[in-house]
């Protein structure tokens, strides 16, 4: 393959994320990666008012397109194509991007690369930051974002089979749930990750719903509820307190999903796994996929992107479309906020 550069655009939840990528052949690399996101707004309100978000990404979409532009030095007849998450998201946010793109693509005339958002995100460890290697297939695909948790088998680029998934909340929507139940600010994740670090992770004991059912799917509602009625008991101003309860609550969802990523180790043939969205980013997930999986027969080799890239990017859409092969008539193409995995 020659040398080729995609302007990857993402706005489906509340950031407006831009990146310019170089895939050489051999590896993919940033050459810019930009994210420009409402979080101060979101603390203020304890979470995202959807046309608030997307009057804000109407405002930076150009300037953090142009900042992209800028600092990997590219101009836009240098670009290969223009990708954008098609969908799933907030379609007053999923909009700003799509139209963007559209235009661009017509004015610049370059192709245009729809991209479904949760494939996205495993994108994010196809882009070389480091050392680490790239995936290889088959691999078992596991995506922990704010609405989605996924289990999926991947057989090529493309070419993947749902294996299970969340029957209510997702594991970024529980950490953000028990967060603002503890008073804590949104996004909730690292805020009880930050904590959790100094707190004893058995101080209580919480559910891990669906433990023992023969499917692949989770559930993390149950977790939610029992935090509600066990705050009614403690005296959270007590400090050690709130950390030990966050600490129980991380320890709570990482087993949870680490318990299904292993059964399905065991079910298909994978010595891979790549980790994707944002709950990705929690550094205790990356220690215990290792710790727990580590003296498996077959060997398993964890994947897990840079924490910049697990949380909503430019970047990971950009590493996609390298791999999608379908463009789109920009006059055709229209924003999806329903798109999945499990088709
Ligand atoms: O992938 P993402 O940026 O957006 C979606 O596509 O949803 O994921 C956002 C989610 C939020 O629920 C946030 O609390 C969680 O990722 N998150 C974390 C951490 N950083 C972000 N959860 C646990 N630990 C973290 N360090
Ligand atoms: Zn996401």
């Amino acid at each position: 393959m020659s040398k080729k550069i995609i302007l990857g655009i993402e706005t489906s939840c509340d950031e407006t994320a831009t990146a310019v990528l170089l895939n050489n052949g051999k590896s993919i690399t940033l050459l810019s990666n930009i994210v420009a996101s409402s979080a101060d707004l979101q603390s203020k309100y304890g979470g995202i008012i959807p046309e608030q978000a997307a009057r804000e990404q109407v405002k930076s979409i150009i300037p953090v397109i142009t900042e992209a532009l800028e600092k990997a030095k590219i101009q836009p007849e240098d670009l290969d194509a223009i990708a954008v998450t098609q969908g799933p998201g907030l379609i007053g946010s999923l909009l700003v991007g799509v139209e963007t793109a559209k235009t661009l693509s017509l004015i610049w005339n370059k192709p245009l690369i729809p991209i479904n958002h949760l494939i996205g995100h495993f994108y994010a460890n196809w882009i070389t930051t480091g050392p680490t290697k790239i995936p290889t297939f088959p691999c078992l695909g596991l995506l922990v974002s704010g609405g989605h948790s996924d289990l999926v088998l991947f057989q090529s680029h493309g070419k993947f089979k749902y294996l299970g998934g969340t029957r209510d909340d997702a594991s970024g929507e529980c950490f953000d749930k028990c967060a603002r139940l503890l008073g804590l600010p949104y996004p909730g994740g690292p805020q009880i990750s930050k904590l959790a670090k100094d707190g004893n992770p058995k101080a209580f004991k919480l559910p891990r719903p669906l433990w023992d059912s023969d499917d692949l799917d989770f559930s993390f509602s149950g977790l939610k509820t029992a935090v509600s009625n066990l705050i009614k008991t403690l005296d959270l101003s007590n400090q050690q307190t709130l950390k030990d309860l966050c600490a129980s609550i991380e320890q709570a969802i990482i087993d949870s999903l680490i318990k299904k990523v292993i059964k399905a180790i065991q079910t298909y043939p994978v010595e891979q796994v790549i980790v994707a969205g944002g709950v990705a980013a929690n550094p205790k997930l990356t220690i215990e996929l290792k710790r727990q999986t580590e003296g498996m027969n077959p060997k398993i080799f964890i994947h897990i992107p840079p924490p910049n890239l697990c949380t909503d990017n430019g970047a990971m859409i950009a590493a996609a479309a390298f791999f999608e092969k379908e463009t789109k008539n920009p006059e055709k193409l229209e924003a999806n906020p329903n798109l999945s995995l499990a088709y």
